[in-house]
This record gives structure tokens, sequence and C-alpha cells, in this order.
């Protein structure tokens, strides 16, 4: 039996369960691991709350990203042995102490990376990566607006973006969140709960705006996130905390100059597995360099996600949370 915390039906942060599990034997093409630790996203508000159905059905172990040691492997598993330092993000299952999970899902830690920073960064940090690199390439000079700056994305996306040379704009919700971003690269911070951010976009490029603007906020932010792109910008809407975007005529792309527009997922960007490789190792080494941190705000025990989830949703978090079993 091992630790976990199960939901049973899907609801608030209530229906997160802390109990004992039996944990069935890694199959074919699975590693078991036993974990150190797991980070807390979004999407697994997501899953408990039923918006997204969890693929196996109820009852399911939450948490999509984690990291550990492996401690036993399925049949025709080659690339790891036993004792091995992995993360990964995969379907739920992260909040536990152990889990099994398919061994193309996993990645080896380099030496330099330590589990919690690597249970925090998977998701985000791989997120990142794709959406500044794949999704759009961002580049020196450009004005590339992120929403929610002080977020788990948010802080690994503005030091991420400043190397890069780019312009980094940003909102937040309160003042402190607005400093903690300004110490994570980001150059301009917007109070979006006080001021219009449409606005301030413009005063700050000086009516230029912006070449990409990176949305997760979803309802609450839109349209007003087209606004701030210039003739041919790229809108990339990866989240919906604040609820999803209502159903909208595509010709409003037109009338704000031939906007473009993209609902990513890293699901897809790493769908195969000579993909997430190169994308976890993009992550690696700027983690590795120095060059990103990782800015784990928050730790909780295991039997405490529920209080996890409920900071996350309440807007009470900075940068990256993560569980320890
Ligand atoms: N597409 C992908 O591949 C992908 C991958 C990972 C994550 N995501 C998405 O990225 C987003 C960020 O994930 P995260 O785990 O790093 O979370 P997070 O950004 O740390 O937390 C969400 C933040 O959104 C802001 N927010 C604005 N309106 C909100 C509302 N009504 N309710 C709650 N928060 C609100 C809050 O910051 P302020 O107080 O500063 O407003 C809050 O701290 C999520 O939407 C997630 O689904 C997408």
């Amino acid at each position: 039996m091992v630790a976990a915390v199960r939901v049973h039906k899907v609801g608030g942060p209530e229906v997160l369960t802390y109990e004992d599990v039996t944990l069935p034997a890694p199959g074919p093409g699975q590693i078991r691991v036993k974990q150190h630790a797991a980070g807390v996203n979004f999407v697994d508000c997501y899953f408990r709350a039923g918006a997204y159905p969890a693929p196996g059905g109820l009852p399911f172990i939450a948490g999509n990203e984690g990291a550990g040691e492996v401690v036993e492997l399925g049949a025709g598993v080659s690339e790891f042995k036993p004792g091995d330092r992995v993360a990964y993000v995969s379907g739920p299952g992260c909040y536990a102490a152990e889990r099994v999970l398919p061994a193309d899902r996993a990645v080896k830690l380099p030496a330099n990376i330590g589990y919690e920073q690597a249970a925090a960064m998977m998701l985000k940090g791989m997120t990142v990566a794709y959406l500044l690199r794949r999704t759009f390439k961002v580049e020196k000079g450009m004005n590339v607006l992120i929403q929610a700056a002080a977020g788990g994305i948010g802080l690994i996306f503005c030091q991420w973006a400043n190397q890069l040379g780019a312009n980094v704009i940003g909102t937040v919700g309160t003042k402190e969140k607005a400093e903690l971003a300004r110490a994570n690269g980001c150059h301009h911070t917007i109070l979006y709960r006080d001021e219009d951010f449409v606005a301030r976009v413009k005063e700050i490029t000086g009516g230029r705006l912006c070449e990409v603007v990176y949305d997760s906020i979803g309802k609450a932010t839109f349209p007003g996130s087209l606004d701030c792109l210039r003739p041919l910008g790229m809108f990339v809407s990866f989240g919906a905390s604040s609820g999803q975007i209502d159903a909208f005529n595509i010709n409003l792309l037109q009338t704000k100059g031939s906007l473009f527009a993209t609902r990513p997922t890293l699901n897809t960007y790493a769908a195969k597995r000579e993909d997430l490789l190169a994308i976890a190792n993009d992550l690696f080494a700027v983690v590795g360099s120095g060059a990103v941190k990782i800015p784990i705000n928050q730790k909780y025990a295991l039997r405490d996600a529920a209080k996890a989830h409920r900071d996350l949703e309440g807007r009470a978090t900075t940068g990256c949370s993560i569980l320890l079993p």
C-alpha cells in the first residue's frame, strides 16, 4: 500500500482524499517510481473539478507532474534501470508516494537538477520551452505580453523570455506579485485588476504593441489580449485560469489586424518521444546553467493537497508549488 490523494467524485478541493492505495505492478513498457516530490498545476484542478475527464474514469489519483527514483521495471523496458533518477509529465497519478507510468514519458534527470526542482518544472518549464521556442520563436527586441506573470508558468517564462532578449511585459494581481515578476526578469508589470492592461501595453510599447501575447487567463482577458497585438501578431491562448473563452467569430482576427491565434498544449508538442527529449533538454540546459531558476514558493505535505488547490485557485500562490510524500 502507498499513500496517495484520490478523487472519487469530481468537485472542489474537498474531494481530494488522502488514503492508502494498492498500486498495480508495472505492465509492459511501464516503470514504477518512488516519488520524491509532485508538482501542483492548474490542470490538476481541471481534472479534479471534472472539466477534463480523467482518462481511466473514477476514482483516480490526482497529479500530472513528478520526480523520483525508478524501483521496478515492466517487461520490455530497456532505457531505464532501478535507481535511475527520473522526472515526467504523465496523466493523473502523481499525488502519491509511488506511481506507475509509461517508460516513454519519463526522462532521466541530469545530476545538477534536484528532485524537487524537477517535480516543480517538468510541466511548467517544458510548457515555457515550447511556447517560447516552438509555438512562436521569441527573438531579441520583441515586445512580449505574458498574462499572470507571477504564477508558476509566469516566473519561469519571465526569466527565459528576458534571457532571449525580449521586452517582457507581464500582468499580475498584486503589487507584491509585480515586485516578484520584476525580480524574475519582467521589465514592465501591469496590475490588471486595477489598470486597463490594453492601455498600459500601448503606453509601454509607445503604440507599437506586441508581436506575441501569451494568455493563460482565458475568459477574463479576452478579447483584451487581442488588442495588445500589432498587425499579424500571434495570440497564444494556453490556459483558462478564469474560465474558458466563449465561442467567438473568427472575423475578429481580421478586424483586429490579420492576427494569428493558436490554442496549444504540451501533450501535442511532446507527443513524440524525440520531441519530449528535445524539449526537456532545452529546459535542463537553461536551468542547469542557472539562466532560469525554478521558484518553488510553496511546499505542502501530500496529505495537504486540498490546501494546495485552494491556494492555487484562490490566487494566493506565486511561482511553483510542490507536494512532498
Ligand atoms: N497549454 C499548456 O500546455 C499548459 C501547460 C501548463 C499550464 N497551462 C495553463 O497555464 C496556466 C497557469 O498554470 P499554473 O499552474 O502556472 O498556474 P498559476 O499561473 O501559478 O496560477 C494561476 C494564476 O492566474 C491568475 N488568475 C487570474 N484570474 C484568475 C482566476 N479567476 N482564478 C484563478 N487564478 C487567476 C492568478 O494570478 P494573479 O493573482 O497574478 O492574477 C493565479 O495565481 C493555467 O491556466 C494552466 O492551465 C497550460
